[in-house]
């Protein structure tokens, strides 16, 4: 076991932890490309600029940069799975998100353009788009909106549009990457799959 720490908005980090990996196991099968920040929520006109570039450095240039330096290994073994962590606001304007909406776009992009390339190295490399599902970031999401006392109620009101009227759990997600990690999901490539209870596909 391993565990190095890294600043994925600094392309040194991301190329330190990829060396480091290498160097105690010689290649890399499985990538997980999930780190993010949601940043604040605002109008378009009101979203700060710096915040915008924050959000677009670590969700955005991070997958970039790991991309960039874990392909090389996987070219070179000839096999490997990648999974890039997007959102359904890569695929959806949800409102209130501009940093995070064009990032995790950008994530999906990526996510084709590097699919089409690596496919013929034997490397898949497919997104994930999850709904709203419990994690600290949510619950930090739902705060920014009901504030401490409130927030709770303002979740069962945000879930309340979903066909399954609940939040996501992070092991549902952990499931479903470890699936598109595996060789069993080999021949599935440049896919972006929603993890939403079907929300995305709701009018
Ligand atoms: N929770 C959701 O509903 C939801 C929905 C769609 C997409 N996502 C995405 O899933 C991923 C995980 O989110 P989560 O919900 O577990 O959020 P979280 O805030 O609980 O976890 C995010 C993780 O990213 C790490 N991180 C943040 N900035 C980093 C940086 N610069 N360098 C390295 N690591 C950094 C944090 O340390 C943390 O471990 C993110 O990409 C997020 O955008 C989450």
């Amino acid at each position: 076991m391993l565990l190095v720490t890294a600043n994925v908005a600094n392309e040194d980090d991301v190329k330190n932890y990829v060396d480091k990996t290498v160097e105690i196991f010689a290649t890399i099968d499985g990538f997980f490309n999930n780190a993010g920040i949601e940043g604040k929520q605002n109008l378009t006109e009101d979203f700060g600029s710096d915040e915008f570039r924050k959000v677009l450095d670590i969700n955005l240039n991070g997958v970039f940069y790991g991309m960039k330096y874990v392909l090389k290994v996987m070219k070179e073994k000839g096999s490997g799975h990648i999974v890039n962590t997007a959102s359904v606001g890569g695929i959806r304007g949800v409102g209130n998100q501009s940093g995070y909406a064009a990032s995790k776009h950008g994530v999906v992009g990526l996510t084709h353009n590097s699919a089409i390339e690596y496919g013929q190295f034997g490397i898949t490399i497919n997104a994930i788009a999850p709904g709203a599902i419990m994690t600290p970031m949510v619950e930090g999401s739902l705060k920014q909106i009901g504030g401490e006392d409130g927030w709770e109620e303002v979740g069962k009101a945000f879930v309340e549009p979903n066909p399954m009227k609940r939040f996501g759990k992070p092991e549902e997600v952990g499931y479903l990457t470890a699936f598109l990690l595996s060789d069993q999901a080999g021949f599935i490539n440049a896919a972006v799959v929603p993890i939403d209870g079907g929300q995305s596909y709701k009018y």
